[in-house]
């Protein structure tokens, strides 16, 4: 593997600072990499890009993307709150998600937002009554299922017949009839998203004639879908290199352009792409040893800061830094201080041999990582950095262990 500059620059900063571990640090070189190829997208082929900032919700990290000139695509209340916070304007916000809550439609609705996408009859009928109770009109998008197999872990597939997202090919005759009657409801654009760390990008040129041929025969009934959005899942390469798919996204906006050839809007949602490849978790070596023939590395993050070797069986490089003579090189499972025999980072790792006190950099850590990290045996939420010219700039507080105590403070009455 050769290791990305930009991880270079991150372990020579931390080294040198006072940050103490474990904590995920960011490189500002490689984020603006990253959301550069995605506007320069943006400006060549008229793509509209809504990063899903479901990957990950940093307020610096929205603040680049929104300087970029890019939007975003939410998910729930709170990324719709925090969107807004950052100066995202709702009216080029896409609200997206399998199961939304009337309360969740109805501020979208009263927000004006650019797109609600629709994923169910039942959905579609709820947004009816809201619209209907308020008087205004909503954006809808449709989310379709394509049956289109994405070809990755089978929990990030998404476009699959028996996935739970997305409209089956069924119900579209119903939900036809249903926008007919509700004039409240503008349907503008058609969407599909069918998984995540897709390698082989010529499933967006399927989703696109996909969704392009359904858009075709639903304005022949006299609707005026506008947009199409081809949702995420640009893959990276999960090796430290700092290479993903983004390079070849001009060619295939290309060949997709020929394709419309000016008949759709264009969009998509990446989200991995823009921040996997751009972080670092550093861990310190709390402790080392043998159990039967197994040689352990415990370390001081866990799989609540990264569940993803655990929950996908992710393999995620992992380096140790700062080291000085170099020493026999030992097979170790990297492992956590949570009670799971599931907490582990990373298994079978070959290391020059690991003592306490030694700094473990897990890779490519940037993208689902501090989004669904947890507070599982009461561990606080780590701290962010953004690496920038050598510094470490705090972009996220280490969470204060104190604030759970406030729930004592609830009387119990039983
Ligand atoms: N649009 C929709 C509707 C989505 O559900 C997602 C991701 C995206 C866009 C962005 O996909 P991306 O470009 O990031 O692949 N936790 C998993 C990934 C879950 C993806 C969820 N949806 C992981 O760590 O691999």
């Amino acid at each position: 593997m050769s290791l990305s500059p930009s991880y270079q620059s991150i372990f020579s900063s931390f080294i040198k600072s006072p940050v103490s571990t474990p904590a995920y640090i960011y490189s500002n070189q490689k984020l603006i990499q990253n959301i550069s190829l995605f506007s320069e997208l943006t400006k060549k082929h008229l793509i509209q890009v809504h990063y899903a900032m479901k990957a990950n919700n940093n307020a610096q990290i929205l603040r680049m993307v929104k300087d970029a000139g890019l939007s975003v695509d939410v998910n729930s209340l709170g990324e719709l709150t925090q969107a807004m916070k950052i100066g995202f304007l709702p009216s080029n916000l896409i609200f997206a998600g399998v199961g939304k809550t009337d309360s969740e439609l109805e501020l979208a609705v009263k927000l004006g937002l650019k797109t609600i996408k629709v994923e169910s009859v039942d959905e579609l009928l709820v947004l009816s009554e809201i619209t209907n109770h308020l008087g205004i009109s909503a954006n809808i998008g449709l989310r379709l299922n394509p049956e289109i197999d994405a070809k990755t872990h089978p929990y990030i597939a998404t476009g699959l017949a028996t996935s739970k997202f997305g409209i089956d090919k069924r119900d579209i005759d119903q939900i036809i009839s249903i926008l007919s009657n509700f004039p409240l409801l503008r349907l503008t654009t058609l969407d599909a998203h069918i998984g995540s760390q897709i390698t082989d990008l010529n499933l967006f040129v399927d989703v696109f004639t996909f969704l392009s041929n359904q858009a075709n025969f639903i304005n022949k009934k006299g609707f005026s879908i506008t947009d199409l959005d081809l949702g995420g899942g640009f893959a990276i390469e999960y090796d430290g290199s700092g290479q993903s798919t983004l390079p070849e996204l001009d060619t295939l906006f290309s060949k997709i352009a020929l394709l419309n050839n000016g008949a759709f809007k264009i969009s998509i949602e990446p989200g991995r792409a823009v921040v996997a490849n751009t972080c670092a978790i550093l861990t310190r070596v709390l402790y080392t040893k043998t159990n039967g023939d197994k040689n352990f590395a415990i370390v001081d993050a866990a799989m609540t800061d990264n569940i993803r070797p655990s929950l996908y069986g992710s393999v995620h490089p992992i380096v140790k830094i700062g080291q000085g003579s170099v020493s026999e090189t030992l097979v170790y499972d990297v492992v956590g201080p949570v009670c799971e025999s599931g907490d582990f980072l990373g298994e079978d790792v070959s290391l020059s041999q690991c003592k306490r006190g030694d700094f473990l950099a897990i890779l490519d850590s940037g993208a689902y990582t501090s989004a669904m990290a947890s507070n599982y045996n009461m561990r606080p939420l780590l701290p962010e950095y953004l690496e920038k010219d050598g510094c470490l700039i705090e972009i996220r507080r280490r969470q204060n262990v104190n604030e759970w105590l406030e729930n004592l403070e609830i009387p119990y009455e039983g």
